[in-house]
């Protein structure tokens, strides 16, 4: 199977099992020496239950503290379970968007996809122990809503792994303690295996940050000047800041300056 054939039927999957879908002969069996039209698709196929809901339909976020009461650590878990599926869809998206991408690139974006379909597996299978199903609750378009913007892969790494996937480097372990702390080991392991993955994930944006940059220019004000008018530097971190996480995943100390002093 080509690349690009994959990265369409994970886009517009219409059942879970669909986005969950690894390839025929695994990952390693795909082919990418066809490559198609630049396409940046707007919005992902769904599930009618994982819909993208309008903003009046939606839950608000629980608040650490509840997470003892089971309906709000099920809300926290299914908002989770949905940042999983929207980076798996814009990973698949990045796919069709920029077929003239190093190799390099896109292979590392399908081991990115392997990686949050098991992330995503993980929390619906805690949210079906707790007596809950994905998609009993409305879903939001967070990661969505910058899409359009994100018309080259230096912007995509910015957005996607250096903003959203950074800021997991402080909220896993922050929610992983909160589910510590009463006694929901299940929940925290998932956020423990995801932050070092996320390690990773960061890594790849860092690593393709210096790569378009180059070894000359500094690489924060390069991810200032590349992110859209949606983000802003103080959504890729958390309020405890893990300078530490941030070196393992090779992000350099200017850039990490420039991230502890972003409020
Ligand atoms: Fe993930
Ligand atoms: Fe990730």
């Amino acid at each position: 199977m080509l690349v690009a054939d994959f990265a369409e039927r994970i886009l517009f999957a219409d059942t879970l099992a669909g986005k969950l879908a690894t390839p025929p002969g695994g990952f390693d069996a795909l082919r990418d020496d066809e490559r198609r039209d630049p396409i940046r698709h707007s919005e992902p196929g769904r599930p009618t239950e994982l819909e993208i809901a309008s903003r009046d339909e939606r839950v608000k976020f629980p608040h650490p503290q509840n997470f003892g009461d089971p309906e709000m650590a099920v809300r926290a878990l299914h908002a989770f379970a949905n940042h999983e599926l929207m980076a798996l869809e814009l990973m698949a998206w990045a796919l069709l968007a920029y077929p003239d991408a190093p190799g390099a690139f896109r292979a590392g974006l399908l081991r990115l996809i392997a990686d949050e379909q098991r992330h995503l597996r993980y929390y619906v299978d805690r949210i079906a122990q707790m007596g809950a199903r994905f998609g009993d609750l409305p879903v939001n378009d967070h990661f969505w809503r910058c899409a359009p913007a994100l018309t080259t892969p230096l912007k995509w790494v910015c957005a996607m792994n250096l903003t959203f996937e950074q800021a997991n480097l402080d909220h896993a372990p922050y929610f992983a303690e909160h589910f510590r702390r009463v006694d929901d080991e299940k929940s925290a392991q998932i956020l423990d295996k995801i932050f070092e993955d996320e390690i990773h994930h960061v890594g790849f944006g860092a690593h393709w940050l210096r790569k378009y940059c180059g070894p000359e220019k500094n690489s924060f004000e390069t991810y200032v000047a590349n992110l859209s008018f949606h983000n802003e530097p103080a959504r890729g971190r958390g309020v405890d800041f893990d300078a530490e996480a941030r070196r393992r995943a090779g992000l350099d100390d200017t850039f990490i300056e420039g991230m502890a002093s972003s409020q």
